[in-house]
């Protein structure tokens, strides 16, 4: 497998991300309040193994270590996320010095080491003293977020150039308050459907304010998009299909494009518990900010039947025999990449695409010798690139990559079993070792600078 790297741009982004509560630890420190996620991660059933994320990768104490192998993976980029109780611990109210102070130094920390820092201001960490007051599916809650906005922006904005909103709202909407496999937890349409809402108005508004308080800055919005194929040609799975493309992807791309909330999928919804959208005049234009660029989070590719019984938006998914998974039990399909950037591209005029996600879970060991081999990451990283090459070949403006995950972390509802990694974390002692995936990144991203070199 081969990557086309002529086909990326010579100031390409390579990163990798990760996301405060995943990562950071130190839950009590500094002022920092609890949010939706360590809440429900002590609630007893929610989480593999009951783990939750109290020390995490202990990045809020060990980061000057973790810059330090973003440097040897050669890294020109970090994709990171502030937690939002760190930051103004009561939701909204007055700003935790000591929380800005971290973020603060980290930021200088990446600048000094020559990494590009793209910065999220929400990764599904709500303060738990909003979601005490109603949470997402309430209006108040994107307002305070705008003001939280506003306030990480006028501290970060003179050196932050990349910033994003939202990471995959989808989650926080569908999988925290729909399917309760995640915080805040519900099963409950009408509370998912409100808190769809509230997040792009939250957006819109997080926009408004990043861009008053640090002119210059990119803004984008970061989503979890799914390449949907239909189990059969019959009608009734073509169209559960759309559904579903319009639950995970259209729902979330055509309000901030000033499409407004499709249509069908509205009827869906009402359908099933009489929900409507908590509309206010204005709020459609506030959620359509021009966007500088839009973020892909891709794991995998989903194939579906009608399911009309089951819960909106009524569809099953359909197990494909014979195709590989990761140790996620999700689907490995490097097409879905290349062809949802190329539909970012086509169908929503996207004028700067980055990979925000993408990566793989696998069981891995440290051996005997103490490196750690991960052959099958490996080939799905290669396979990846190659058909995010492939798209920018295609015309997709593609400007960077982010693999997930720099460190193995809190996989959310997984716990620690399911490791992400590029680099190895043993959660006795914290040591971090690079795993061959992390080395084999970093010969990709040292030939892509050979070949602008000579190029040159
Ligand atoms: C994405 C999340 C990220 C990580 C990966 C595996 O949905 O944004 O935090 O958990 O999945």
């Amino acid at each position: 497998m081969t990557i086309d790297l002529a086909a990326l741009p010579e100031d390409f982004l390579w990163g990798t991300a990760t996301s405060a509560y995943q990562i950071e630890g130190a839950v009590a420190d500094d002022g920092r309040s609890p949010s939706i996620w360590d809440t429900f991660s002590h609630t007893p059933g929610k989480i593999d193994n009951d783990d939750h994320g109290d020390v995490a990768c202990d990045h809020y104490h060990r980061w000057r270590e973790d810059i330090a192998l973003m440097r040897r993976l050669g890294t020109n980029a970090y994709r990171l996320s502030i937690a939002w109780p760190r930051v103004v611990p009561g939701g909204d109210g007055p700003a935790n010095a000591k929380g800005l102070d971290f973020y603060d130094a980290l930021i200088d920390g990446l600048l000094e080491a020559g990494i590009t820092p793209s910065v999220t201001l929400y990764h599904w960490d709500l303060p738990q003293a909003l979601q005490d007051r109603g949470g997402w599916p309430a209006r108040d809650t994107a307002h305070h977020f705008g003001s939280y906005a506003a306030v990480v922006a006028e501290r970060l904005g003179d050196r932050v150039q990349h910033w994003t909103t939202l990471n995959e709202p989808l989650c926080s909407a569908w999988i925290g308050h729909l399917e309760g496999k995640m915080a805040p937890g519900l099963t409950d349409l009408s509370a998912a459907v409100h808190a769809s809402y509230h997040l792009l108005l939250g957006h819109g508004l997080a926009a408004q304010a990043i861009r008053a308080a640090a002119p210059g800055a990119q803004v984008g919005i970061v989503n979890n998009l799914s390449a949907v194929e239909a189990a059969t040609d019959r009608p009734e799975d073509v169209a559960a299909a759309r559904r579903q493309d319009g639950h995970t992807n259209r729902w979330w791309l055509d309000p901030v494009h000033g499409r407004g909330f499709p249509k069908d999928m509205r009827e869906v919804y009402a359908a099933a518990s009489g929900v409507e959208l908590p509309e206010q005049p204005g709020d459609l234009e506030t959620i359509a900010q021009p966007l500088d660029w839009l973020g892909l989070n891709y794991y995998f590719s989903s194939t579906v039947a009608d399911d009309p019984t089951g819960p909106a938006p009524h569809v099953r998914t359909i197990r494909r025999p014979g195709v590989p998974r990761t140790g996620m039990d999700w689907e490995i399909d490097a097409s879905g990449i290349e062809r949802l950037l190329l539909r970012l591209t086509q169908e929503y005029g996207a004028r700067k695409l980055y990979v925000t996600e993408n990566g793989s879970a696998y069981p891995d060991v440290v051996r005997p010798d103490g490196t750690v081999d991960d052959p099958e990451r490996q080939e799905y990283l290669i396979g990846h690139l190659a058909a995010c090459a492939s798209a920018a070949r295609k015309g997709a403006p593609l400007a960077g990559y982010f693999a997930w995950s720099l460190l193995d972390n809190f996989e959310w509802a997984y716990g620690y079993d399911k490791r992400f990694g590029l680099v190895h974390v043993d959660y006795r002692t914290q040591a971090r070792t690079i795993k061959g995936s992390g080395h084999r990144y970093a010969d990709v991203i040292r030939a892509h600078a050979e070949r602008a070199r000579n190029a040159a």
